[in-house]
């Protein structure tokens, strides 16, 4: 009997992820990489993409994160370098300006080029280096980053995996990744049907982050009633660990010239 209940708690994973794929949006497992990607930049260089600062505004998720980040719960302000990827229309961006020092160095990296204009437009700041990039393919070198930011972003990937590795990779022994994804709840289904992309199972997140050397640090929540409820999504800060051969250094201050160009 005991055995039947284990086999059954082990299935149980398998038949949710069924479950997930069914109700969830499913453009992003049935077109190729490069179709649905190129779908994913027009989706945000059109009207949709135009309305998705004040859709975070409704959400309350834009006022939510800041909340976080001015109360430490993310402490940006011991970076130097920070890499936001898929910065849409800037709304982690402006916070990460508000919370750290004019010298801590902010690149904003998005597909969609029409995006990162209205970020800049909106933000109103010539201090982020704004970068035209692919998640999958990031044009930055490996360990240019002690900090990278990615909120709702991630789920435009059917695997996680390739954008995971490259984060990995541009981050410094010792760097946090700041995570923000939807959640495979009844909310997170209806988000990937309006934002055509897919949700996580928290486990099988933590899963991949872990595979691809970003073990999870913490788990964080929007606030309390979100933590109490269980809802507003998959929140967390990973950390890449230190191998057991580095000697640790703080990112230099960079020097002008030292990131790809601004290309918007
Ligand atoms: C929902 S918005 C997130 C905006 C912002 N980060 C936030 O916290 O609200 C998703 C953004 O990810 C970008 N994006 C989608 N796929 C991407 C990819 N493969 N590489 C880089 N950015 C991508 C989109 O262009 C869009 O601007």
């Amino acid at each position: 009997m005991k055995l039947l209940h284990r086999a059954r708690l082990r299935k149980r994973p398998k038949l949710k992820s069924r479950v997930r794929q069914l109700v969830e949006f499913k453009g992003i497992r049935q077109l190729s990489r490069q179709k649905y990607t190129e779908h994913i930049r027009d989706l945000y260089d059109g009207p949709a993409g135009s309305v998705l600062a004040l859709a975070s505004l409704i959400s309350l998720h834009e006022p939510l994160v800041g909340r976080m980040l001015r109360k430490g719960k993310f402490d940006v302000t011991r970076f130097n370098r920070i890499l936001d990827i898929g910065s849409g229309a800037g709304q982690i961006l402006g916070h990460l300006l508000r919370a750290t020092d004019s010298d801590t160095q902010i690149v904003a990296c998005d597909l969609s080029h029409q995006m990162l204009k209205r970020a800049r437009n909106r933000i109103k700041s010539e201090r982020p280096d704004y970068v035209v990039g692919d998640m999958t393919r990031l044009p930055f070198a490996d360990e240019s980053f002690d900090c990278v930011t990615c909120g709702w972003v991630i789920e435009h990937l059917s695997d996680p995996r390739p954008g995971l590795k490259e984060f990995q990779r541009v981050l410094t022994p010792n760097g946090r990744m700041f995570l923000l994804a939807t959640e495979d709840t009844v909310s997170g289904f209806l988000t990937s049907h309006t934002w055509k992309c897919r949700t996580y199972n928290r486990q099988e997140l933590q899963g991949a982050c872990e595979e691809m050397g970003l073990p999870w640090h913490e788990q964080l929540w929007l606030s309390r009633v979100h933590r109490f409820f269980k809802m507003g999504g998959i929140l967390v800060e990973a950390q890449k660990p230190i191998a057991a051969d580095t000697v640790l250094a703080t990112p230099p201050r960079p020097e002008s010239g030292t990131l790809p160009a601004v290309s918007v």
